[in-house]
């Protein structure tokens, strides 16, 4: 693999730098299929671009449930089920769900007291879910619909990745 050099993205243009973020993912990614590997270097990479977040990581779907994968942030709950929280309501929709306040979202589970807003991505092999890519925010209505939009980008990279 490349060495990856941190640098700072513009976000202040969010679909440029979400293109680049994504160009800079697929080097990352590339050559290596392995599940936890490419899972722990994108959530490193997203960690580290994105401004104000507090949780960055998986939840891949084993057994019928959500399970903790890798990730960037404090620790976090272990198992979440299919239609709970935030992460389970993105799974059974097979949907992004974007939450502006955590506090309002019915059944939200909270694992950081930091987390005020937060999205979830589904990551989906065809009709196959994989798990979600989980980020959490301290700042209120953090993300927005280019964030969506270039996080299921990097949800697409990251799932073909694994071949
Ligand atoms: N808040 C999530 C749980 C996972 S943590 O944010 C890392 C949820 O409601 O599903």
């Amino acid at each position: 693999m490349t060495t990856h050099v941190s640098q700072n993205y513009d976000f202040s243009q969010p679909e440029a730098a979400y293109a680049e973020l994504a160009r800079d993912l697929g080097a990352l990614l590339q050559g290596e299929r392995d599940l936890i590997a490419n899972a722990a270097n994108t959530a490193a990479l997203i960690h580290d671009a994105l401004p104000d977040l507090n949780w960055a990581g998986f939840y891949l779907y084993k057994s019928g449930e959500l399970v903790l994968g890798p990730f960037q942030g404090k620790p976090a709950c272990v198992r979440i089920a299919i239609g709970k929280g935030v992460c389970g309501t993105a799974a059974a929709r097979r949907e992004t769900v974007l939450v502006e306040d955590v506090h309002v979202f019915p059944g939200h589970i909270a694992c950081d007291s930091a987390s005020n807003s937060e999205i979830v991505v589904p990551l989906l092999r065809g009709a196959e879910l994989l798990g979600v890519l989980d980020l959490d925010s301290p700042k209120h209505a953090r993300f927005k619909a280019a964030d969506a939009r270039g996080l299921e980008q990097l949800a697409r990279i990251f799932v073909e990745s694994l071949g």
